[in-house]
């Protein structure tokens, strides 16, 4: 089977590749280049992947191209820009890439016939967020008050409306939150900073330490990805999926950082918040994953805290010198042995 990954440069399209790989896929991406030190370097994923496209998914032309070049089985799009803050500083590229982009890709996989099935990446801020404590089910309203939020819920309608127009392979969009893992290196995101912090000796600086998120590790959210292609392979699974953690695994951003302060050991320092104002934010957003569980025979493998573990371990067998992609390959060998 081959495989194309748009977004294989970033961080969730890295690991996507070398799990495929590591199965005896063929696997081709399309991507901008990578942000320095991201894990797409460190782990020298292309030495993996059959074609290494590099390219702006706004332009058509260059979508068109990576499917007549590749021919792939299955498409996984995974490019966008993915960061809140960043898009309140460029709301139009955001929307361009994540929306535009998602619709390249939408009518340049139409065009391909070897495709069998493809899978839509947006994210649990699709919905229309009310602050609710309980977790937001496939079937509620979709909003966005932020333009990443937006771009990606634009995204989401823009697929479920051009597969009911104009058809296509067997498509499914997959939402899923925030994930941890080995190798982040995005701004803005809690892990890095905060690993970063930790590992330099540092007081880690949280912006919103009473924020509640739902943390999942990437093998988690990736293992839904994969559950689902299959299930379109099988000529199910079509629509909306979400893919979050347990209840459990709903812990706000102080508690996070006190617990991998608790990992890394107590020499570490505590961490401090910010007193400066900050753009909004969502405050709360949980998913409902029981449709997956229930029909796509998915669940969540590493609890909260193996997730933290596991991310934290990553990071500190690379500083010991590990080569990232021994790592990598080690923990998705040990993350297939779990139940
Ligand atoms: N990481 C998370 O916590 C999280 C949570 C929810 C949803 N998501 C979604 O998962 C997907 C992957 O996120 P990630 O964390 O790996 O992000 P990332 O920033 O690490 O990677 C983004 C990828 O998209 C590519 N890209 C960006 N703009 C592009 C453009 N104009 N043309 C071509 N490629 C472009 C980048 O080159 C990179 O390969 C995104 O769709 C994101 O919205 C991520």
């Amino acid at each position: 089977m081959h495989y194309l990954v748009t977004g294989h440069t970033g961080f969730k399209g890295a690991w996507l590749a070398m799990w495929l790989a590591s199965e005896g896929h063929q696997v081709s991406g399309l991507a901008l280049d990578p942000i320095p030190g991201a894990l797409f370097e460190q782990a020298n994923v292309s030495n993996v992947l059959k074609h290494d496209l590099r390219g702006d998914i706004r332009d058509l032309a260059v979508v068109q191209n990576a499917l007549a070049t590749t021919q792939p089985d299955v498409v996984f799009h995974l490019a966008a820009q993915p960061l809140v803050r960043e898009s309140y500083q460029d709301p139009r590229g955001t929307i361009e890439t994540n929306v535009i982009g998602t619709m390249n890709l939408l009518s340049a996989v139409a065009e391909t016939p070897s495709v069998k099935a493809h899978i839509v990446i947006t994210t649990d801020k699709v919905y229309k967020n009310i602050d609710q404590i309980w977790g937001y089910k496939e079937i509620d309203p979709l909003g966005g008050d932020d333009p990443y939020s937006a771009s990606k819920a634009m995204a989401d309608i823009l697929t479920q409306s051009w597969i009911k127009s104009f058809g296509g392979p067997s498509t499914a969009i997959a939402r899923a939150g925030n994930v941890i893992g080995g190798g982040d290196v995005s701004k803005d995101r809690l892990f890095p900073d905060l690993l970063n912090a930790y590992l330099s000796g540092q007081a880690p600086v949280l912006r919103y330490p009473g924020a509640v998120r739902p943390w999942q590790h990437v093998l988690d959210c990736l293992n839904g990805y994969l559950k689902l292609s299959e299930a379109l392979l099988k000529g199910n699974g079509q629509g909306e999926w979400n893919f979050g953690p347990e209840t459990s695994s709903f812990v706000n951003v102080g508690d996070v950082a006190t617990y991998v302060k608790e990992i890394i050991g107590e020499s570490a320092p505590n961490w401090t918040t910010t007193g400066e104002p900050q753009p909004h934010e969502a405050n709360l957003l949980a998913l409902d994953a029981r449709k997956a569980e229930l029909e796509l025979n998915w669940h969540n493998k590493l609890s909260f805290k193996e997730s933290l573990k596991w991310t934290v371990d990553w990071q500190v067998a690379v500083n010991g010198g590990e080569s990232a992609s021994e790592v990598c390959h080690r923990q998705l060998q040990n993350f297939t042995q779990v139940s």
